[in-house]
C-alpha cells in the first residue's frame, strides 16, 4: 500500500467521521440555544455550545489535514497546514483572551459589534478565495456557485462595515446621532438594485473575464458603503437592536461562507445564528416600541428615535435616607426590586442580593421585576443577579409582575429610569408606547439614583415627583449597603 493510497483510505474515514461529528455538533448547538433560553439551564446550554464548537474544530482540522495529505498538488503539506491553522488560532487567542477578560458587562455590546465585523470580513475573504480558486465545483453547479460567492461577499461586506460603524457609535468614538442624508432610503434601494443587476452580469459572465471583475468589485464597494450608511442612519436609542440585527446578518454571512466551502455545519450554525438574531431583534423592537422593519432597513421611515426636550414643571421631589428606607422595609410584607442600568454601573448586585436574603430571612416576600430592555444588553439584569446568586424563582419578567404592583408595599427602583417611566403612556413622547413597569401603582416607591437626571432616552421621568415616590440620591451600591447596615 503506497503512502498516498493509505492517506486516501484515511481521508475517506475522516470524511465519514467528520460528517457524523458535524451532525452531533449541530445538535449540540441546537441544545445550546434551547438551554440559553432559560436562566436555570443557561450554564448547561453554554457547555453544550462549548462541546459542539470543540468537536467542530477538531473535525474541521482533521479534515483539512487529510485533504492536504491526499491532494498534494492542490493543497499545502499537512505540516504546513497544521502550522498555518495553529498560527491563526494562536494570534486570535492572543488578541481575544485578554480582551474578553478585560471587558466590562457594560462594554459587551461594542465588543460584540466588533466581533461581528470579523465574521463579515471572513465571509468577504472566503468569497474572494472561492472566486479565485474554486475547488470541486462541477459544471452544472458553476452558476449556483457564482451566485453564492456573490451573495456571500455582499452580506459579508454589509456586515463588516455596518458592524464597524456600530462599534464606533457604541464606544462613543463617533457621534451616536443618526445620519439623515436626503433620499437615504432611495440610496439604499439603489445600492441593492445595482448589486442585483451586477449579480446577473457576474453569473452570465461565468465568473470569467473583465465583466466578472467589474461586477464583483463594484458590488463589494457598494455593499461596504451600504453597511456604513445603513447603520449611520440609526439613532443611539436603536443601537441595541442594530447590534442584534448585525448578529443576525453575521449568521447569514457565515451560512453563505458555509455554502462556498461546502461545509454543512457552517451552513446550519449560520442559519441558527441568523434566525435567532433576527428573532431577538424582533423581541427587542417590541420591548422598545420600535418598528422592526424601520430598524432593519436602516431607520426607514423613522426619525432615528431622538429625544425631544421636555421643559414641563413636574413639581418638587421628596428625598429620603437609608435609615428611613430600612425602617420602611422592616415593616413591609411585600417588596419588589426593579433594577436598571444604574445597578450595573454601581456594581450593586452583590449588596442587593445580600439585602434580599436579609429581608427574606425576616419573612418579607421579595421579588424582582425585570424589564426586557433594562440595562444595556438583553438579559443584562438577569446575568448580574445570577452572578450574585439571587434565586431564579424570585426573578420575574415584566409580563409576570406588571399587574401585581397594587399589592406591593415597597418598590425599590435601583438605577432604573426609562423602564419605569410613566411618560411612555403619553402619546408623542419619545418613548411613547414602550411597555414599562407600572411601579407607581405600589404603595411606596423608592428610587435609587445619583441625581434627578434623565435615563438613556434622555426623557424626564414624572415618577420621581409622585406623592408616593421618595428619592434616595447617591451611588446605588453605597445606598444599598447603608440600608443593610441600618437594618
Ligand atoms: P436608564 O434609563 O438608562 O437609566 C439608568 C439610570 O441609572 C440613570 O438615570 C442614572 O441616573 C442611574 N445611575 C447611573 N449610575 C448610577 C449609580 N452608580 N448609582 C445609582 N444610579 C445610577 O436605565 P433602564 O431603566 O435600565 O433603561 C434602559 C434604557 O437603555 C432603555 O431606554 C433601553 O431602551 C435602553 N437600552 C437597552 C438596551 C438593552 S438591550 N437592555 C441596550 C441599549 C439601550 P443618575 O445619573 O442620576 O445616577
Amino acid at each position: 500500500m503506497t503512502a498516498l493510497s493509505f492517506a486516501a483510505d484515511a481521508a475517506l474515514w475522516v470524511d465519514r467521521l467528520t460528517t457524523i461529528a458535524y451532525l452531533i455538533a449541530a445538535l449540540l448547538f441546537i441544545l445550546a440555544l434551547a438551554g440559553l433560553s432559560k436562566q436555570d439551564t443557561a450554564q448547561r446550554g453554554n457547555s453544550f455550545g462549548v462541546w459542539g464548537m470543540g468537536l467542530a474544530l477538531v473535525a474541521t482540522v482533521a479534515k483539512a489535514l487529510t485533504q492536504s495529505a491526499t491532494h498534494p498538488g492542490d493543497f499545502r503539506s499537512p505540516l504546513v497546514t497544521l502550522i498555518l491553522i495553529a498560527l491563526a488560532m494562536g494570534i486570535g487567542a492572543a488578541i481575544g483572551i485578554p480582551k474578553a477578560k478585560k471587558v466590562e458587562m457594560t462594554g459587551m455590546p461594542e465588543l460584540i459589534a466588533l466581533l461581528h465585523s470579523f465574521v463579515g470580513l471572513a465571509a468577504v475573504l472566503i468569497g474572494f478565495n472561492s472566486f479565485l480558486a474554486p475547488h470541486g465545483v462541477s459544471e452544472e453547479m458553476a452558476a449556483f456557485h457564482l451566485g453564492e460567492v456573490f451573495l456571500g461577499i455582499f452580506i459579508g461586506a454589509v456586515t463588516f462595515t455596518g458592524s464597524i460603524v456600530a462599534y464606533l457609535k457604541l464606544s462613543a468614538k463617533i457621534s451616536g446621532a443618526p445620519l439623515t442624508l436626503p433620499g437615504r432610503n432611495l440610496l439604499n434601494l439603489a445600492a441593492i438594485v445595482v448589486s442585483l443587476v451586477f449579480m446577473v452580469v457576474f453569473i452570465v459572465s461565468g465568473g470569467d473575464g473583465v465583466w466578472a471583475w467589474v461586477a464583483i468589485i463594484v458590488m463589494t464597494v457598494l455593499a461596504l458603503a451600504l453597511g456604513v450608511h445603513m447603520v449611520a442612519a440609526i439613532g443611539g436609542g436603536d443601537m441595541p437592536v442594530v447590534v442584534s440585527m448585525l448578529n443576525s446578518y453575521s449568521g447569514w454571512a457565515a451560512a453563505a461562507a458555509g455554502f462556498m466551502l461546502s461545509n454543512p455545519l457552517l451552513i446550519i450554525t449560520g442559519a441558527l445564528v441568523g434566525s435567532s438574531g433576527a428573532y431577538l431583534s424582533y423581541i427587542m423592537c417590541k420591548a422598545m416600541n420600535r418598528s422592526f422593519i424601520s430598524v432593519i432597513l436602516g431607520g426607514f421611515g423613522s426619525d432615528g428615535g431622538s429625544a425631544a426636550a421636555d421643559d414641563r414643571d413636574y413639581g418638587t421631589h421628596t428625598e429620603t435616607t437609608a435609615a428611613e428606607v430600612a425602617a420602611l422595609l422592616a415593616g413591609a410584607k411585600k417588596v419588589m426590586i426593579t433594577p436598571g442600568y444604574g445597578m450595573a454601573v454601581a456594581q450593586a448586585q452583590y449588596p442587593v442580593a445580600e439585602l434580599t436574603s436579609r429581608l427574606r430571612a425576616q419573612g418579607v416576600d421579595v421579588t424582582f421585576g425585570i424589564h426586557p430592555v433594562a440595562g444595556r444588553l438583553p438579559g443584562h439584569m438577569n446575568v448580574l443577579l445570577a452572578e450574585a446568586k439571587v434565586p431564579y424563582d424570585i426573578v420575574l419578567e415584566m409580563d409576570e409582575v406588571n399587574d401585581d404592583f397594587a399589592d406591593i408595599d415597597v418598590v425599590l427602583v435601583i438605577g432604573a429610569n426609562d423602564t419605569v417611566n410613566p411618560i411612555a403612556y403619553e402619546p408623542g413622547s419619545p418613548i411613547a408606547g414602550m411597555p414599562v413597569l407600572k411601579v407607581w401603582e405600589a404603595e411606596k416607591v423608592i428610587v435609587f439614583k445619583r441625581s434627578m437626571g434623565a435615563g438613556y432616552a434622555g426623557v424626564q421621568n414624572p415618577l420621581f415627583f409622585n406623592e408616593n415616590t421618595d428619592m434616595l440620591l447617591g451611588d446605588a451600591k453605597a445606598s444599598v449597603l447603608a440600608i443593610s447596615e441600618a437594618l
